[in-house]
């Protein structure tokens, strides 16, 4: 194995590789991802093995511990997470000073920041395991908290509290869409389908967030802040807004009185900058086996809810269409995960600006495994340099 803690860089030549599209940043033992195959593994094991067989909190032990739990990990895991769902009191004043409109992702990165307030101890970057294992507890129990509430509170609905007698999707559900006096009973469908979600995002080596959490982590900065940066990272449309541009293009579609084909013709015009949402993806050159995985969940939500909405109509249309088209055969454009996970939120009944967190709260184990992954690498601090292209030394100008 290699030591990158003995990798550091000499200054001399330096190689300008703008969005580090071929720059490897780290080493990792956590995913290995092969774009042209449609390979995803997670600590070795394929993601169509996890997604079949494992729970979201099997694949977070397994991404930040390294192996799958046994059955007394794993109740002692969920126990664990369990005992900190609730978040403090005063975490409740925070949310009064956010307005209605606030965007639930500015909410829940600040206060993931906040939770450093409430626990100061997890700013000392030379904590033992023990520690760290707490604050990962807290923020695998913290975070469905903080996004239900987030928007509940845009909704001036009263918060409702986590009843951790509710597995942990149950528990969410409950306080995305229950009252404090009347339990959120979920469709069974639909727990499957958002536990295959979580455990499809979990992890996607060093994409946008990733090395995000790792490089704020490099500054030896809490846990807490680190997630906070993954936050704000996914936050943007070319990272986590992809599944929200999928609904906002059916809308589109459908306000424009649902000619699927016109808007086909429009994708395929060269000179027509538009492009199909949901479809292609920048890594995935065959096809994005998350995306073969959840379309069976896809028609199983939309049948069991016996959905009946124009738009997501318009979606499985476009589907059949495009699958079916030579252009998209071609280049090998399939629906991505994107497609499907907006369609399933879309469904159940989360509103579009929610899609992001629902990314976050899939993606938090994978954050956590590669910020505790680099603090085991003692990773030296991220400072990539840079090609200066600016002035050469100018006189200051005489006054
Ligand atoms: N609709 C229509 N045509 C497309 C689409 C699309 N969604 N995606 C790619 N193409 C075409 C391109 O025009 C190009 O055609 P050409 O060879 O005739 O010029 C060909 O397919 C190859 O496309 P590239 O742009 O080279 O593919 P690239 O890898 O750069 O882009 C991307 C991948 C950005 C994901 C692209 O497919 C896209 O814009 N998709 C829609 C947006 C989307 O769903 N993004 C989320 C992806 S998931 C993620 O990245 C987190």
């Amino acid at each position: 194995a290699i030591d990158i803690s003995k990798l550091r860089g000499e200054s001399g030549l330096i190689t300008l590789d703008v969005g580090f599209k071929n720059t490897g940043s780290t080493t990792s033992d956590i995913t290995f991802l092969d774009g042209e195959k449609g390979i995803l593994r997670h600590r070795g094991y394929s993601i169509e093995d996890l997604a079949e067989k494992s729970t979201f909190l099997e694949v977070a032990h397994l991404l930040i511990y390294g192996e799958l739990p046994s059955a007394t990990e794993l109740a002692k895991f969920q126990h664990d997470i369990s005992m900190h769902t609730l978040v403090h009191e005063d975490v409740r004043k925070i949310f009064d000073g956010f307005p209605a409109t606030a965007h639930p992702m500015g909410v829940l990165s600040s206060l993931v920041t906040s939770l450093t307030a409430f626990h100061p101890e997890s700013l000392d970057p030379n904590r033992n395991s023990e520690a760290v294992d707490l604050t990962i507890h807290r923020l695998l129990a913290k975070l469905p908290t903080l996004a239900a509430w987030s928007y509940k509170n845009g909704q001036g609905h009263p918060l409702v509290y986590p009843n951790n007698k509710m597995g942990y999707i149950e528990n969410f559900m409950n306080m995305m869409f229950g009252l404090p006096t009347d339990e959120y009973e979920v469709n069974p469908a639909v727990i499957e389908a958002l536990d295959k979600l979580l455990i499809l995002h979990a992890d996607h080596e060093q994409n946008c967030s990733a090395a995000t959490v790792r490089v704020v982590g490099s500054s030896q900065a809490s846990l807490y802040v680190s997630i906070s940066g993954g936050i704000n990272a996914l936050w943007g449309g070319l990272h986590g807004g992809a599944n929200q541009k999928v609904i906002e293009m059916l809308e589109m579609i459908k306000a424009d009185g649902g000619d699927v084909k016109k808007y086909i013709d429009k994708a395929k015009d060269p000179n027509d900058p538009f492009r199909l949402m949901g479809f292609g993806h920048r890594v995935y050159k065959n096809f994005d086996p998350r995306a073969k995985i959840i379309k069976k969940h896809c028609d199983n939500v939309l049948n069991s809810l016996g959905v009946n909405d124009k738009t997501l109509e318009i979606a499985k249309h476009l589907e059949e269409v495009a699958l079916q088209d030579e252009y998209f055969i071609e280049r090998k454009l399939f629906p991505n995960v994107d497609f499907y996970s907006g369609i399933i939120y879309r469904a159940i009944g989360f509103p579009v600006d929610m899609f992001t967190v629902l990314f976050a709260i899939g993606r938090l184990p994978g954050w956590i495994a590669q910020w505790k992954e680099s603090r085991e690498q003692k990773q030296a601090i991220s400072r990539p340099r840079q090609i200066y292209t600016g002035h050469t030394l100018r006189p200051y100008p005489s006054k």
